[in-house]
């Protein structure tokens, strides 16, 4: 049985007329890292929501079919409990921060807090949780005074400080530089290998195809395409159906017309490019 089930889900906002999510179904494993991408209004951030409980549990509104973690069904639980196994990081990461606590580490520890863990431990487990994702040196600033980078790390730091089975991640470094992403990455990569199982929404097509195991291309709120990072990103599907792909995806399709690219796959990466071009 797959870690994450979905099964035929159908779901609706109590003010939309049409579906947002249209018989969707979708199985991951334990530790799998999986990226979804997919146009504005796709779906991306309702699919998260449904991943974390908040659909339909406080959003209400009317749904269909199953949605099931580790062998629980989401619509048999509250969100209370099903957001123990279940960390979702925010599009925006401004609605993650409490507004309860003055400090970056107060705000991180407030989750761990809020289920009665112990003084030493909680403070062990915010620091590990600050170095890994590395804002230690924010520990005394104010949530509130951060960049909009700084705030994407610390909401994943509150999100990993948690533990949760299944992460989830809505465009986590939709406001960070090249070295940001490619840290945050890493970490998601790393956290995946110790078998947590991962949703990350993305753009970053480039960094996709390094780091996660399978791409999902959602449209309309159903499932274009899922695969292999670098046969969905260099997919011709993708470029009829208006999805963002990498300039070495473009240029190499340009020149295969051209018959300068001459291997069978397209590349997705700068170093995927270079190594074919030099062919
Ligand atoms: N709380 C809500 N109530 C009603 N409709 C909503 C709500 N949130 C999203 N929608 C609608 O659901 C559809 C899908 O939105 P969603 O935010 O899931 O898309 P997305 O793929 O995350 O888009 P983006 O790339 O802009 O983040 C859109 O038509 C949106 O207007
Ligand atoms: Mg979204």
């Amino acid at each position: 049985m797959a870690f994450v089930n979905l099964q035929n889900v159908t779901y609706k906002y109590p003010l939309t007329k049409e579906p947002v999510l249209q018989n969707l179904s979708l199985q991951i494993q334990e530790g799998e890292f999986v990226s979804v991408i997919g146009p504005n209004g796709a779906g991306k951030s309702t699919l998260c929501y449904a991943l974390a409980g908040f659909v339909p549990h406080f959003f209400k509104g009317e749904i269909s079919g199953e949605i099931e973690v580790d062998g629980k069904l989401s619509s048999k639980s509250t969100l209370d409990t099903w957001v123990l196994n279940v960390g979702l990081a925010f599009q925006n990461p401004f609605n993650q921060i409490s507004g309860a606590k003055y400090t970056v580490f107060e705000e991180i520890a407030f989750g761990l807090e809020n289920i009665g863990v112990p003084r030493d431990e909680m403070k062990k487990r915010v620091e590990d949780a600050m170095s890994l994702t590395g804002i230690s040196e924010l520990a005394d600033r104010s949530p509130y005074s951060l960049s909009g980078g700084q705030q994407q790390r610390v909401a994943l730091t509150s999100i990993l400080v948690m533990r949760p089975r299944l992460l989830v991640l809505d465009e986590p470094t939709s406001q960070m530089d090249p070295i940001g992403t490619r840290e945050v990455f890493g970490v998601v990569r790393k956290m995946a290998e110790e078998g947590m199982t991962v949703v990350m929404v993305e753009h970053k097509v480039e960094w996709i195809a390094e780091f996660a195991d399978r791409v999902i291309a959602l449209k309309e709120g159903q499932i274009l395409m899922e695969g292999k990072p670098n046969e969905v990103l260099t997919s011709d599907l993708l470029t009829e159906n208006g999805f963002g792909v990498s300039r070495y995806t473009s240029t190499a399709r340009e020149a295969k017309k051209q018959g300068l690219w001459k291997k069978q796959n397209l590349p997705v990466t700068l170093d995927e490019a270079v190594e074919g071009f030099k062919k």
